[in-house]
């Protein structure tokens, strides 16, 4: 039997379509995109911008893992490419949708579509959509080898694993009043792959009144215990330099379209990055990272890292709220050094 044969309507919020009587996952439009899911896959359609009707499949854990980032993240530093064809560019106070758009062959062809939303309307949509498509065992944010699928009919939900609050220290990790330091207690066993990372604290003799700016923390064994990969969160914050070290396995969920310059320094084990033109998505470099290795990605890239067992990477953000505009205008380079 035709799935798309089977629907059956039900009161909801606009942006949802209908639950599919088959499989039971509702659909979502925003504008002129519309969004289903399957067992397997995320579809999405749209009209082109010469009247086309266009549509476009991913495999639906590569879309939740990207659709989580997105969510959690607030629509991050530029783009978020869920893959070649489809994302989001954040310009802080709205988003754009586009499918095609930053995909030379389907942007010169003109079938691509591009939208813009204010920030609210597009994170509802999407917070619903991630909400009713992870089902049950499913954990977006988890390594593949430490959760269960995201396939198959609809079953239960994942609320707790997908509205975690994300970890950002507002001084340092450890200090006083601050994110605290991770432990068995607090829910944070060390991970199975960094069972050798040693856990004690470094001892610190502050001068008497110092006790609360004099600080050092184990960043290894802060580390060692994320639940979590592919999801940066802040252990120190000075102005808008932010250090938001990272536990990276299997593939970076999502293509990463940069509007400023980032930097990563690779603390153990290694990754690898694929790096292409940012606009078109024509390859630019591959980049093999070992530990100790350090790289900054140009605003003018988008970049995906591979990493072949669990590893400790450290990106270090210039979180500006002018720099994206300074690029813009040429105050500011999109390189970090000329040599
Ligand atoms: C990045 O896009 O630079 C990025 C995002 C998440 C990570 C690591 C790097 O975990
Ligand atoms: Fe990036």
């Amino acid at each position: 039997m035709n799935a798309q044969t089977r629907i059956t309507h039900h009161a909801a919020s606009p942006a949802t379509l209908q639950r599919n009587s088959v499989h039971g996952y509702s659909a979502f439009r925003l504008g002129g995109f519309e969004f289903y899911r399957d067992e397997y896959f995320a579809h999405i359609r749209w009209e082109s911008r010469d009247s086309r009707p266009m549509s476009h499949s991913l495999d639906v854990a590569i879309f939740l893992r990207a659709l989580m980032r997105d969510v959690a993240w607030g629509f991050f530093y530029g783009w978020v490419n869920f893959d070649e064809v489809f994302g989001t560019l954040n310009h802080y106070t709205s988003v754009d949708l586009y499918a095609g758009t930053y995909n030379g062959a389907m942007k010169s062809a003109g079938i691509d579509r591009l939208e813009t939303f204010p920030t609210e309307q597009i994170r509802t949509v999407f917070e619903q959509m991630l909400d009713d498509w992870t089902n049950e065992g499913f954990d977006p944010f988890a390594a593949p080898q430490e959760t269960g699928l995201a396939y198959g009919p609809k079953r239960g939900n994942n609320r707790s694993a997908i509205t975690r609050a994300r970890e950002l220290a507002t001084r340092c990790v450890g200090l006083k009043g601050d994110l605290p330091l991770r432990a068995d207690h607090t829910g944070s066993p060390v991970n199975r792959a960094f069972a050798d990372v040693p856990q004690d604290e470094p001892l610190i003799h502050a001068e008497p009144g110092f006790e609360d700016q004099v600080h050092a923390f184990n960043l290894f064994a802060f580390l060692s215990r994320s639940q979590v990969t592919w999801n940066p969160s802040f252990t120190s914050v000075v102005k808008h330099s932010y250090m938001c070290p990272t536990t990276e396995e299997h593939i970076l969920p999502i293509i990463h379209g940069n509007d400023r310059v980032e930097w990563f320094f690779q603390m153990c084990d290694e990754i690898d990055w694929s790096c292409a033109d940012k606009n078109t998505g024509k390859p630019l470099a591959r980049i093999i990272m070992k530990a100790g290795d350090m790289a900054a990605m140009p605003a003018y890239c988008r970049h995906q890292g591979f990493s072949p067992k669990r590893s400790m990477l450290l990106v270090w953000e210039n979180g500006s709220p002018s720099l994206v505009y300074e690029i813009q205008k040429g105050e500011s380079p999109e390189v970090p050094v000329e040599f």
